[in-house]
């Protein structure tokens, strides 16, 4: 590939610029900030889209520049024998783009991501393997021609794109490192044991539920029960008040003779006769005494004294003796009396029985009623104790079965980790070998641009297993270390572009853009440094080599310089001196 010429308009630093590239090696010169590295973005812009741009879509166009302004890349180039023109351009802000490529004068491919496409045919690489064989960035070329082979790796692998693989294998060491080591021994685990835990789990559930509603069963019904045994207690009462009636009852009522008022009413009678004979006696005594005056204490006559004192002793005899039989009839009714007062307590009783028992039959006729609730709770109760001995049977299923899934998990957590360690070892292993195969592969077309680029000076470079690169002089490989500071700079070119050879399997790599390797040299090591790259020209069809160092314009030819114009944009002040 040859880039002809790049047209920019209102593309980051360029208002608008056309910059003509000769073939061979071509200086773009200019200081820092100029907008050198601009051309190498704007020219992977144009050919692959936003992806090659630093920020995407964004930022492209000028600053300042007005949004209806757009920003557009054309680029011209050969290829493979042909003349291809692309035109990219931005709109609405960045937010849409727009693109065409010609072949020759035929419109090949236009849109954006058509053109994209037809460029990636074109050059059998996407962007990003474009992009890593034309594009040599600064600090490559010193890596490789370097003192340290460790950093010689790292640029190969970088340039050779491993660092996805690494990243992967970062990715794989963090994740093993994640599975600590577990029981490797075998033991028979079903393989549906999760579903099954899964299953004990949802019926510990429901029998947890049954139960629960058993209990609530039960709770809802023992007030009922309670009232029940409650009332059963006082019927037990009842029957036990009622039994001692019992006795009381036993006796008919004929035991008990008359009636209290006909016993008490003969009584009262009887006690008023003995009290008036009582002082009837009591009389007669005192008129015995009034006999043995001289008159008669009835009429005051003269007393028949022996005849008075007769009748009054047989009036006394008789009320002695009427009194007597007055004391023992009052001794009979007191025996009724006392039978009168317990006929009067067993109607009492009486009563209280039928009382008792109207009240019993009640409560047995409720008790009845509640009956069946007791045999409803025995049942809820059983079904209760029932679905807890389930309960603790499938609670233990649960807990062997969790245990064993534990076990199990741990199990293949120690494979899982095991088979991403040996994957980590793996892809290491293959990492190796793609840097061992570059390694070997570098050598051919290493020494063979070493050979050009030092007019057979040198004639063969390699690297060996510890990636130190040996060149050899006399026959005889040496470490760069024993060669001087300019020949090490060419062996680290001829290393890069080897590389690039290496990538570019499709075609030849013919383009190159080397982008500030010249950083740090002295005067005699980029001479013979830039005397290198000419004579790598061809069959290199173009290097654009950027740099910083005006200096140099007096070793190349072909130079373009870069620099600001009033307003502060990007400009070409030096047309190229072409020398194709
Ligand atoms: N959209 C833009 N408009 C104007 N200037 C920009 C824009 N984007 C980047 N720049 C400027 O371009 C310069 C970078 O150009 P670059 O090509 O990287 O410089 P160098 O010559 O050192 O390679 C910076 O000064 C940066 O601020
Ligand atoms: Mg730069």
């Amino acid at each position: 590939m040859i880039l002809r010429h790049l047209q920019l308009t209102n593309f980051r630093k360029y208002r608008s610029a056309r910059i003509e590239f000769p073939a061979g090696l071509v200086g773009i010169v200019g200081p820092n900030g100029a907008g050198k590295s601009t051309l190498f973005e704007a020219f992977a812009w144009v050919l692959f889209g936003n992806g090659m741009s630093r920020t995407g879509g964004f930022g492209l166009a000028t600053t300042g520049s007005r949004p209806r302004e757009p920003c557009e890349v054309e680029a011209e180039f050969e290829h493979a024998g042909e003349v291809y023109r692309i035109v990219r351009r931005l709109t609405g802000r960045g937010i849409s783009s727009w693109a065409k490529v010609h072949r020759g004068k035929t419109l090949a491919a236009t849109g954006p991501i058509a053109t994209s496409r037809f460029v990636r045919q074109l050059l059998g690489a996407d962007a990003r393997t474009f992009l890593r064989i034309v594009y040599c960035r600064q600090g490559e070329v010193r890596g490789l021609s370097g003192d340290f082979p460790t950093r010689r790796r790292e640029v190969i692998a970088e340039v050779a794109d491993l660092g996805l693989l690494d990243r992967v294998l970062r990715q794989v060491r963090e994740d093993s490192a994640r599975f600590p080591p577990g029981p490797t021994e075998s033991k028979n685990i079903p393989d549906d044991l999760e579903e099954r835990l899964c299953e004990a789990r949802l019926r510990i559930r429901s029998l947890r539920r049954e139960e629960a509603e058993e209990r609530g069963r039960v709770e809802s019904k023992e007030p009922t029960l309670r009232k029940l045994q409650e009332i059963l207690a006082e019927v037990a009462l009842l029957s036990r008040h009622r039994a001692a009636l019992q006795p009381i009852l036993d006796r008919g009522e004929e035991d008990f003779g008359e009636s209290l008022e006909g016993v008490m009413r003969r009584w009262l009678e009887n006690r008023g006769r003995a009290s008036a004979l009582s002082a009837r006696v009591a009389e007669l005594r005192r008129m015995k005494v009034g006999v043995r005056g001289t008159s008669c204490p009835l009429c005051g006559g003269p007393i028949q004294r022996e005849e008075l004192l007769g009748r009054l002793s047989r009036e006394g005899d008789e009320c002695g003796e009427e009194l007597r039989r007055l004391a023992r009839e009052e001794r009979e009714l007191s025996e009724l009396r006392k039978g009168a007062e317990r006929m009067r307590d067993r109607r009492k009783a009486q009563r209280e029985w039928d009382g008792l028992e109207s009240r019993r039959l009640t409560l047995e006729k409720r008790a009845a009623e509640m009956k069946g609730v007791e045999g409803e709770i025995r049942l809820a109760r059983d079904r209760c104790q029932d679905v807890q001995r389930q309960i603790q049977e499938w609670v233990g299923k649960e807990s062997a079965m969790r245990t064993a899934l534990d076990w199990a998990r741990k199990r293949s957590a120690n494979r899982r980790g095991k088979l991403l360690h040996r994957l980590a070892e793996l892809l290491e292993e293959f990492r190796d070998a793609l840097l061992e195969r570059a390694r070997i592969a570098l050598g051919d077309p290493a020494s063979d641009l070493l050979e050009l680029a030092t007019q057979g000076r040198y004639t063969d470079l390699q690297l060996d297993r510890d990636f130190r690169a040996r060149m050899a002089d006399g026959g005889r490989p040496f470490v760069l270390e024993r060669f001087s500071g300019g020949e090490r700079d060419v062996a680290g070119v001829a290393l890069r572009v080897g590389l690039s050879r290496l990538l570019s399997f499709r075609h030849p790599a013919e383009f190159l853009i080397l982008d500030e390797v010249l950083a740090g040299q002295d005067r005699s090591r980029r001479r013979i440094l830039l005397a290198a790259l000419f004579r790598l020209c061809p069959p290199l069809k173009q290097i654009l080599l950027i740099t910083h160092m005006e200096e140099i314009e007096d070793s190349i030819p072909a130079v373009i310089r870069i620099g600001e114009d009033e307003n502060g944009f990007a400009q070409v002040l030096a047309p190229s001196g072409c020398d194709r």
